[in-house]
């Protein structure tokens, strides 16, 4: 099976590497207009297992450490040295490669994603659940415990604020590592319940007894940093105490246009100025897990920090501030990550790394946008609901939509919307 690159068919520097720009932003469209294509982008995931089991061999790891730059056979095309420093022109050392552990859970996540858009169970006996479970051994074999505290930490992790290397306790990835230890107790009990070959041929491999049990006490016993006295997530451990200054203090900063805002010694590095989303990405895809005043504190507070250095960024701001009930807000970061390929092209150049070319994640993101925050439409235990919250100057959205195999063609207005059976 094939996947779609972070490039699509343009640019160099990604290789047509894929990344988790797939699970995360471009699958869910694929998802509601073709899903047999959403279909193929999972089972990438599922062919190149092996070499996502090899990345976690290589650090000393159990399960499948899914590569950031994946290539034929899930191989990291990624190098430990991959921006090119302006001043020196020397290769500088970046952990992207192996820190940014999230991308294994962002391929759990697609999985649900999928099961949940199609109620097709197929791809769980036929590779899936052993993926799944395979994310969820590398995350076990990741977690840390103080001697007195009965919560697990994750530490040295570089989270989707790419800006801040290794770093503890990273919100986002700690909250994906819980939700993987939940989907994996539950793809070992659906097994047992419904793939008994497959069950029994992992049960050999990797020794299932008492897995799921294990895996649902990780889950309860996971540290996910909760909001403080003031409302807001630290993005990790020690986060509050960096420099306070604002985007265009940093910009102000910078020697050379093209120079990076990450790394050892970047403009950003030691302040809280970030990337791109990361608690906010975290809040809007588990936006139900919180109230609305703590969805709203933490995009106050990182929207004006947020550089939205990467394409991936615009729209996770734009998804939250439609779930807090403020379209207005949500607009111009919509606009943003839609048109980032027709207009302004954003970021350029990392060091003297040129990283342009499309964005089909940002198109994904936006089309994520338009259809679960403008026109609200969320899955429920009784099948699609429509709760929009459209820009105050757009008339009618239209859009036809699949979802468990079945046509809907949704009409969204100023007065509500509706969802009915093609
Ligand atoms: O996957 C992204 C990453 O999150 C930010 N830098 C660019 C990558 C490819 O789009």
């Amino acid at each position: 099976s094939l996947s779609i690159p972070a490039r699509g068919l343009s640019g160099q520097v990604y290789k047509g590497a894929v990344f988790w720009d797939t699970e995360m932003f471009m699958v869910d469209y694929f998802l509601h207009a073709c899903p047999e294509v959403a279909k193929t982008l999972i089972r990438y995931r599922i062919d190149t297992l092996d070499g996502a089991r090899a990345k976690a061999k290589e650090y000393g790891y159990q399960g499948a450490f899914y590569a950031w730059e994946s290539q034929e056979g899930g191989l990291d095309a990624c190098s430990n040295y991959n921006i090119v420093d302006v001043f020196t022109k020397r290769p500088m050392r970046t952990y992207f490669r192996d820190k940014q552990v999230h991308v294994s859970a962002a391929v759990v996540y697609a999985m649900k994603k999928y099961r949940d858009a199609t109620g097709d169970d197929t791809l769980l006996a036929a590779g899936g659940a052993e993926t799944i479970i395979e994310c969820a051994r590398f995350y076990r074999s990741l977690l840390l415990r103080r001697v007195d505290s009965p919560y697990y930490e994750i530490h040295d992790v570089v989270g989707p604020d790419e800006y801040h290397e290794r770093v503890n306790n990273n919100a986002y990835t700690n909250k994906m590592a819980q939700f993987v230890f939940g989907a994996a107790a539950k793809a070992i009990a659906w097994l047992r319940a419904h793939a008994p070959d497959e069950y029994a041929r992992l049960d050999a491999e990797i020794g299932l007894a008492g897995l799921d049990q294990e895996f649902e006490t990780l889950r309860a016993q996971m540290y996910v940093p909760q909001p403080n006295e003031q409302g807001v997530i630290e993005q990790f451990d020690g986060y509050f105490g960096l420099e306070d200054v604002s985007v265009d203090e940093v910009r102000s900063r910078l020697l050379d246009p093209k120079e990076y805002w990450g790394g050892a010694y970047g403009v950003a590095s030691d302040t809280q100025v970030l990337k791109q989303a990361d608690v906010v990405a975290m809040l809007s895809m588990f936006h139900n897990d919180y109230d609305e005043q703590t969805l709203k504190t933490n995009w106050e507070y990182y929207e004006p920090r947020t550089e939205h250095g990467s394409s991936l960024s615009a729209c996770m701001y734009s998804l939250l501030a439609c779930y807090t009930g403020n379209p207005a807000a949500a607009y111009p970061l919509f606009l943003k990550s839609a048109a980032v390929d027709l207009g302004e092209p954003g970021k350029l150049w990392l060091g003297l790394i040129y990283i342009g070319g499309t964005h089909p994640a940002s198109a994904g993101g936006a089309w994520i946008v338009a259809v679960n925050g403008f026109a609200g439409i969320a899955e429920t235990e009784n099948g699609l609901v429509c709760n929009p919250h459209l820009p105050a100057h757009w008339k009618e959205m239209r859009f036809p939509l699949t979802y468990r195999g079945e046509k809907y063609r949704v009409t969204v207005t100023q007065q509500g919307g509706k969802i009915e059976k093609c």
